[in-house]
């Protein structure tokens, strides 16, 4: 549906384009922009499976994971066994050189897996990395082996109520509702913390305007840095059409933001080019959502092996679950732990801050609030991560 510039009122506010749609037109227009097909993962899980282990999968891929890139694979050749893969072509050589943050997904993924078994009495028998893994990236090897294990002794997880209901918020936050220090620990109650993993929170004023201002800063040298913005970009798909056809990676789905391209205000020629309008737009939104920061969760692990990292996958999905259940909305903020030259500077001031141990890792840095309720993310369906069925 064609949508004239008239159609928009561009106001510059609090540096963010707030873009009013007006008359039944635009309105209609929304209405038929939301990506159906590229959602229906989110209501499809369990429904129309008879192998346990494709509904498991069904669940399983709905985890967060950096980007949305999906970077899972499996292969359920095995009865009985599903065999994960890392899909090479779903890593992010720029911001996660070491695919340090790709192996937290796939952590997230396989906590999913176990918990979706667990709902129908199975348990799951998880060998990772049976082959071994290299610390310099993630390679053809597989992540894991996991064997489904019938079992009447398993119990229910009580957080799988909520993962249909979770979400990464990456709006801004409500500066009026602070984050008590009783939420954060109910939130920080979803992990038991042992000498392997560590969740830590903060509520505390001056502990947050300095994580803003760490988060802040790392974001624009992110920006600022054309292979890591540039891979960023790369990965945005604008409009319904785009989304279907690529449901992964930064969906900029909204009516708007479609209709903003479609007359040619935001084009992925204009997003490309550092320090143009479109590039600063970006930078000032962020602004906004950093600011409103109300407090922030992180996990640390004391070494930083492909297992801790599985680990810290299956913490934080609990604690993204956890949030879900107490009506808290997280984020993470994942620039200043990423492994590029130009984030060192930044990388080792928020590692110093917040680690406890002088050896530890930083492996998850999120933002926590109250924001207002969003929709979920894209999917590919979970036919389409089987590489060999
Ligand atoms: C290891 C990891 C790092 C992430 N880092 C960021 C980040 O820096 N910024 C961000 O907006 N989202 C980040 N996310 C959230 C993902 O973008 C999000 O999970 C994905 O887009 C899917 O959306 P969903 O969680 O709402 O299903 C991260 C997620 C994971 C697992």
């Amino acid at each position: 549906m064609p949508v004239s510039r008239r159609a928009f009122i561009r106001v510059i506010g609090g540096g963010a384009v707030v873009v009013a749609a007006a008359g039944a037109g635009a309105a209609g227009f929304a209405l038929t922009r939301t990506p159906t097909r590229a959602l229906a993962p989110w209501t499809e899980a369990g429904a129309g499976e008879t192998d346990i282990r494709r509904r498991a999968l069904s669940y399983a891929i709905l985890a967060p994971n950096p980007h949305n890139r999906q970077p899972w694979m499996v292969d359920l050749s095995r009865d009985g066994e599903l065999t994960l893969y890392c899909d090479p072509d779903r890593v992010l050589p720029e911001t996660d050189p070491f695919n340090r943050q790709i192996t937290i997904g796939l952590g997230c993924f396989l906590e999913l897996l176990r918990m979706a078994a667990a709902e129908e009495g199975a348990r799951i028998d998880v060998t990772p990395f049976p082959q071994g893994h290299s610390p310099e990236g993630l390679d053809a090897r597989p992540v894991a082996q996991v064997r489904f294990i019938e079992d009447a002794t398993v119990s229910r997880d009580p957080l799988f109520a909520f993962v249909l209901d979770r979400r990464s918020n990456k709006e801004p936050y409500d500066l009026a509702r602070p984050v008590t220090q009783a939420t954060a620990a109910r939130l920080e109650s979803a992990v038991a913390s042992t000498p392997a993993l560590r969740v830590a929170s903060s509520v505390d004023d001056v502990q947050i305007a300095r994580l803003r201002d760490i988060t802040w800063r790392a974001f624009v040298i992110e920006m600022e840095t054309p292979e890591t913005y540039l891979e960023s970009v790369r990965l945005m798909r604008i409009g319904k059409a785009e989304i279907e056809a690529n449901p992964d990676g930064i969906d900029l789905g909204s009516p708007m933001l479609e209709a903003l391209n479609k007359v040619g205000l935001l084009t992925r020629e204009s997003l490309s080019e550092l320090g143009s309008s479109a590039w600063q737009q970006g930078l000032d939104m962020y602004r906004d959502i950093i600011g409103t920061a109300m407090g922030f969760v992180w996990i640390e692990t004391p070494s930083n092996t492909r297992i801790d990292q599985l680990e810290t996958g299956a913490a934080y999905l609990r604690l993204n679950l956890k949030a879900t259940e107490i009506g808290l909305s997280m984020h993470p903020l994942s620039q200043a732990l990423q492994e590029y030259e130009e984030m060192a500077p930044v990388y080792d001031e928020v590692s110093k801050f917040l680690r406890r141990e002088a050896a530890g890792h930083i492996q998850m840095l999120a933002r926590l609030g109250y924001g207002p309720d969003i929709a979920p993310s894209p999917r590919w369906p979970a036919a389409t991560r089987i590489a060999t069925a």
